[in-house]
């Protein structure tokens, strides 16, 4: 999604503004800008393409001044291209960058148009710097022009905008796509998050939704969403400066694949004694949160939704009614929230502008309150959550979630051995301890099968389909095999319960549909190998990952291929075998030549709705 940078300062900005747009790469974008107060006027750079391209272009032609704004923008309204890259510009002195969605756009348009304002791009942005000029020429106040346009604005929005009348100020707004203020000593900047400006400053100060900001070098007035004067807290922030770097692998998604059992040690460590999860580990509160609770609501979107579908199945275990829901369609129906619900609330962004609405509407809805899952420390829905369990994975680059899911199941799965304690089931809590304690080693055993799964990557590799099954605990990791395959190979990839087939997808088999298996040892064992047998029977080429005791009697060996997976636990077993499905995403995409880490169309943290 798109990124946003802006800075007040004595010295140049524009180089803390590129190394910020670097570091919000990670969020997915389409093309850069920059634009610059130079001393008597605004001047601007952009690129369609890579920051890269953009300090390129800057190289040839540095932007020099104390005053600007930045942008990396992921195309909601107009194409990828350079005229409707940010920032955009109003006659010459008023520049504008914008995250998020203006929905009356459209009205605002026509209106300007009326007004005799021409428009250079096709996104619905620049209706908002247009807007600005408008009504500054007819208050000659920037700061009361910005504020003015901000309350006719409909959607959600983050902005920053800068003046060429006034050299040493910005204004900023939220409502709804992050945005932080970080104060510097005699210098201000904004970003779409923390890490944007950790090389300029650790002190920050988060806005709220409605918030607007006049920023100058020393100071900052804030306005709430009611118009009233506000101070808001500034935190110092305790996130690592360092530089994501590849350390020697060809992607980010590989490496984050690899740190997955240490990943999951973070998410543990402190949290799993000897015999129990330890006591203490979700905060003062936890113990009379989750005491009382009768029902869950499990909110979430993509990977994050199928790591709450594996972890339903714990909680029902445990006799707690469960639903894992969508989040975009949560936030819109009319859900009859039983007695005593705690929500659920998984994102490893925290920032996910579907979840975090659904998780204001379940709270408006009479929830018992958010425990939220989250890998993202400071993030918006971390500040809307009851209790925060932080899955500790390490910053997470590439747009495929690997890593930040495994963790997220552990910390799941930590939460229902808890759970499990407070109500007396000392059978289950034993047996998520054992399970947690073995899983990072089995994890190192599941990374191991490398090698095998090239050859698997090798047959898949100009397939046009494939389907993944799973019944179980392993259905949603089927879910999260086929998204993993899509989101970066760009195959077309479906899941389904094995038990599904017969109901419509067999009459897609045939010798050109691979169909990834997932067979572990568990009780459903015999109803998923005859589900192969089904297939294999159709001519469909099977590719079995399969439990060590499992034993899959092909009836013609070449269309069957098999892994034999290392000995898991019953309850944790879902976190090893999407192990192989990640490897096998990635050497496919690899082999296929496309942009692993930055697939096409997609953004790590999904501000829009
Ligand atoms: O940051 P979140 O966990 O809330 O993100 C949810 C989804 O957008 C995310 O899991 C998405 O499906 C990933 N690209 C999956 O790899």
């Amino acid at each position: 999604m798109c990124g946003i940078v802006a800075g007040v300062a004595e010295r140049s900005v524009a180089p803390i503004l590129v190394e910020g747009l670097r570091r919000l790469e990670y969020r997915g974008y389409d093309s850069a800008g920059m634009a610059v107060f130079t001393g008597t006027e605004i001047e601007r750079a952009r690129v369609l393409g890579k920051v890269v391209g953009l300090t390129e272009q800057l190289e040839q032609k540095p932007l020099v001044g104390g005053l600007g704004i930045a942008h990396t923008r992921w195309a909601t309204h107009g194409r990828p291209s350079e005229m409707n890259a940010h920032p955009h510009i109003s006659g010459s002195d008023i520049a504008l960058v914008h995250n998020g969605i203006i929905e009356n756009h459209e009205a605002l348009r026509a209106e300007l148009l009326t007004d005799g304002y021409n428009f250079a791009s096709e996104t619905d942005s620049e209706v908002v710097v247009h807007l600005l000029a408008k009504v500054y020429s007819e208050t000659k106040d920037f700061v009361e022009a910005f504020r003015q346009v901000v309350s006719r604005l409909e959607g959600a929005f983050a902005l920053a905008a800068i003046h060429a009348e006034d050299s040493t100020s910005m204004m900023i707004a939220r409502n709804g796509p992050p945005l932080v203020l970080g104060h510097g000593l005699g210098e201000n900047f904004a970003a779409s998050d923390m890490y944007a400006l950790l090389p300029v400053t650790n002190q920050f100060t988060v806005l709220e939704d409605g918030d607007i900001a006049h920023v100058t070098r020393a100071s900052v007035t804030l306005w709430d969403k009611a118009g009233e004067l506000v101070e808001r807290a500034q935190v110092t922030s305790t996130q690592s400066n360092d530089v994501a770097d590849k350390q020697g692998y060809k992607h980010y998604m590989l490496k984050e694949i690899h740190e997955q059992p240490n990943a999951v040690l973070q998410t543990l460590e402190g949290r799993l004694g000897q015999v129990q999860v330890l006591p203490g580990s979700f905060g003062p509160d936890a113990d009379s949160f989750f005491g009382g609770v009768e029902n869950i609501h499990i909110i979430a979107c993509g990977t994050s939704s199928y790591a709450g579908m594996v972890s339903r199945l714990w909680y029902e275990t445990l006799g707690i009614p469960t639903t894992v829901e969508i989040a975009s369609e949560y936030r819109y129906r009319q859900v009859a929230m039983p007695k005593n619900t705690m929500i659920i609330g998984i994102s490893q962004s925290g920032e996910t502008a579907d979840t975090m609405a659904a998780l204001e509407y379940a709270i408006e809805n009479g929830a018992r309150g958010v425990l939220a899952i989250c890998n993202a420390p400071e993030s918006s829905i971390t500040r809307l959550a009851k209790i925060t369990l932080l899955t500790r994975a390490g910053r997470e680059i590439g747009v495929a979630s690997t890593k930040a899911f495994t963790a997220q199941l552990t910390a799941l799965a930590l939460v229902a051995g808890y759970i499990a304690q407070l109500r007396g089931d000392d059978e289950f809590a034993a047996e998520m301890t054992a399970a947690l304690k073995a899983l990072p080693e089995q994890i190192v055993e599941a990374l191991a099968l490398d090698k095998q799964i090239d050859q698997w990557a090798e047959h898949i590799l100009h397939k046009d389909n494939a389907l993944f099954l799973g019944r179980g605990l392993h259905f949603p990791i089927s879910l999260e095999g086929a998204l993993k395959l899509k989101e970066i190979s760009y195959i077309h990839a479906e899941a389904y319960p094995a038990g599904e087939l017969k109901h419509g997808p067999l009459a897609l088999v045939d010798e050109n549909m691979p169909i990834v298996a997932i067979a572990p040892q568990d009780e459903l064992l015999e109803k998923v190998l005859s589900n192969l047998h089904e297939v294999e029977a159709r001519g469909g080429e099977l590719f079995i990952l399969a439990g060590e005791g499992v034993n899959y009697e092909p009836e013609q060996s070449n269309l069957v291929h098999i892994i034999k997976m290392p000995a898991v636990s019953r309850l944790l077993s879902p976190l090893v075998y999407t192990i192989p499905l990640q490897l096998l995403s990635y050497k496919v995409a690899l082999m296929r030549g496309t942009d692993v880490d930055q697939p096409r169309n997609l953004a790590k943290s999904v501000t829009v709705e």
